[in-house]
């Protein structure tokens, strides 16, 4: 259903993000990447599903030589409706022992999906560890997360789009706004 006075999807609320200011930032995470990673082969780890428009973009800015993997998990939700611990639904193909892991996230937000994600691969005996998010919200930060690479800080809000859901919603669309 759209929105006929705002030709926007019905929910949707302010476009924080267009698809030209996403294109520019990613363009420039990608040259940063590229500048950082010449010659070490890194393996670039995205987490399903939110992480994919993001990572296609990203991929075609790095011009350095890459593989490419994912994870999956899900998280349990409590009754509450908290977040609830988070489970493995995914495992990467190869080993990680002795390459350069990247993690491609779309939000880190309490940063507990990630530091379950990051002690997961830490005992694997990366060379190195590094994390790239499109967005860091800070202020609901539980676990510190060494973040390398960082598109944009968000204020405390909930967005969708360029691959973010809400209960699966709105992942399609190609600008990112609040809900
Ligand atoms: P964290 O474990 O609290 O850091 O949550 C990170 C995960 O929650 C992200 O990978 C997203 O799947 C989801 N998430 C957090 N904030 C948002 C948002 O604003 N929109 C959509 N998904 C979000
Ligand atoms: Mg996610």
């Amino acid at each position: 259903m759209t929105d006929p006075l705002r030709n926007l999807p019905a929910g949707i609320g302010r476009v924080l993000f267009t698809e030209a200011a996403l294109r520019q930032r990613v363009n420039e995470l990608g040259a940063q990447i590229s500048r950082d990673y010449i010659g070490l082969d890194p393996l670039v780890v995205g987490v399903l599903k939110g992480v994919m428009f993001f990572m296609s973009d990203l991929l075609r800015a790095i011009t350095v030589p890459v593989s490419v993997d994912f994870m999956a998990i899900s998280r349990y939700q409590s009754g509450s409706g908290a977040k609830g611990p988070v489970r493995l639904t995914k495992d990467l193909e190869d080993p990680v022992e002795g390459r350069h892991v990247l993690f491609i996230e779309d939000v880190i937000d309490t940063g507990l999906t990630l530091s379950y994600l990051l002690r997961n691969l830490r005992v694997r005996d990366p060379l190195s560890l590094e994390v790239c998010a499109l967005f860091d919200k800070p202020q609901q930060r539980i676990a510190q997360i060494p973040l390398r690479y960082r598109g944009f800080e968000l204020p405390d809000r909930f967005v969708v789009g360029y691959g973010l859901d809400y209960r699966e919603a709105y992942r399609h669309l190609p600008y990112v706004a609040e809900l």
